[in-house]
């Protein structure tokens, strides 16, 4: 079994740069369908749900090449199937953004019904109800969902939530549509932004993204474009908190400073110094951590994406932390990980009740999904002695080279298996 050996080491110190960010990538992937242009991206984080997904775009007849770390050339020039199997879809959720660009490009997709981290329900009835919307008939059965159009129009939705996903695949659908689309309740996440930005080169015309009403004109066909992905707030943000629980000096370098506001402002509640100079942020603890709260919500709140992490270092402040989580059901499978190490939390239905304690020890634990996982790397950076973290591939969706950033901070992680 392939698991992650941590042996504490004390402060952290150095420079890290953070990548592509992976939820950026995954979305803007799926949009190369909806040209038949060639379309170079930059900065994709070299990760298994980035692979997963160049698998899952192979199927459906995109030609990828991959000249060097980090850059993709997508060819869509022919869409050879618009059917993507129960294989490789129940491995990532992110891989039913390609249904949007699918229905834009081709007028029809049938897909099994998506996976990813097992993090709540996740429906995708804000998806479907997108897709209706703007004149397609959509089936579910056994385990497939089926949509089909022969003309796709403009129209307006409302998310009852504003979700991350069902705004992607909208707006993606949307830009091939006929006429206007509003989406209101839109999510306003960065990596909207950059999917918009992205779109809007390739010749969409987009308006509104990082606001709650995006307005879609539809346009008869997109071009060929190269594009940068943004840096991972949430790659930034583990690593600002795993030297808060360390205590250190750390510079994190590639970041965009205003998407981690609701991290340094919680950072800095709980005694954390931060500096920001352009795209670098400074992070320095003494390794002492008030109690502070915590409430999830969508963009500009604090990312769901964010919880265990903070959850990590609450175990270690002076005092009770109360952590709340509203995005996901069932986001708190860390708990019983973090419990195992020591800590002392309880959960009361969405609330996770964190009494700190003054160290956690060491021993076996299992990441159960991805941020799990970058919760429990935080924890084991602190304890004096080792850690072994098991089904280490959840860490591995989502963190590009974990163990060289680390390393480079000073701490001991070792791959084994
Ligand atoms: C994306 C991110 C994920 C992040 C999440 C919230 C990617 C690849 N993944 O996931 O890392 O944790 O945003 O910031 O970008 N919902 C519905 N019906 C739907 C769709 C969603 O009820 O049709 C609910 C979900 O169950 C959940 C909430 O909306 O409770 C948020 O989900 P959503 O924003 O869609 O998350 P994802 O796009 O799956």
């Amino acid at each position: 079994m392939e698991k992650f050996v941590i042996h504490g080491t004390g402060p952290l110190e150095g420079s890290v740069r953070i990548s592509g960010a992976k939820n950026a990538a995954l979305p803007i992937m799926c949009a190369t369908i909806l040209t038949k242009d060639k379309i170079t991206l930059e900065d994709v984080p070299e990760l298994k749900d980035v692979t997963l997904l160049t698998e899952v775009l192979r199927g459906l007849g995109v030609k990828i090449e991959h000249p060097e770390p980090n850059t993709y050339i997508f060819d869509a020039s022919e869409i050879t199937n618009t059917t993507t199997g129960a294989d490789l879809m129940s491995k990532m959720r992110a891989s039913f953004c390609v249904m949007g660009p699918l229905i834009g490009r081709m007028g029809r997709t049938e897909n099994s019904l998506p996976g990813g981290c097992a993090i709540g329900t996740r429906p995708i009835d804000l998806h479907l109800k997108g897709f209706r919307a703007l004149g397609c008939s959509v089936r579910t059965e056994h385990g497939m969902v089926c949509a089909k159009t022969d003309h796709l129009k403009g129209s307006t939705v409302y998310l009852d939530f504003p979700s991350v996903g069902a705004t992607e695949n909208i707006m993606m659908a949307a830009v091939l549509a006929d006429g206007e689309t509003t989406i209101d309740n839109a999510a306003m996440e960065p990596e909207i932004v950059d999917l918009s930005n992205f779109l809007n080169k390739m010749g969409a015309q987009v308006r509104g993204a990082g606001t709650s009403t995006i307005k879609i004109k539809g346009v008869k066909e997109l071009h060929g474009c190269r594009h940068q992905i943004i840096p991972d707030r949430i790659e930034a943000g583990t690593y600002m908190v795993a030297v808060a629980a360390t205590g250190g000096n750390i510079n994190i370098e590639n970041v965009i400073t205003s998407h981690m506001r609701p991290v340094i402002a919680k950072l800095k509640e709980a005694g954390v110094e931060i500096y920001e100079n352009g795209d670098t942020i400074n992070v320095i603890s003494n390794g002492t951590i008030e109690s502070f709260d915590i409430k999830t919500l969508p963009y500009p709140g604090m990312p769901t994406d964010m919880q265990a992490q903070f959850m990590a270092l609450a175990t270690l402040a002076k005092g009770t932390s109360v952590i709340i989580e509203t995005v996901f059901e069932n986001r708190f499978m860390h708990v019983d990980e973090l419990n195992r190490m020591g800590a002392n939390i309880r959960i009361d239905g969405k609330n996770a009740i964190v009494q700190g304690v003054h160290k956690l020890r060491g021993g076996k634990v299992r990441a159960t999904d991805l941020r799990c996982g970058a919760a429990l790397v935080i924890a084991a950076l602190t304890v004096d002695g080792k850690t072994e973290i098991e089904d280490i591939y959840h860490i591995e969706r989502g963190y590009e080279n974990l163990i060289e950033k680390l390393e480079g901070l000073g701490a001991h992680v070792v791959r084994e298996g």
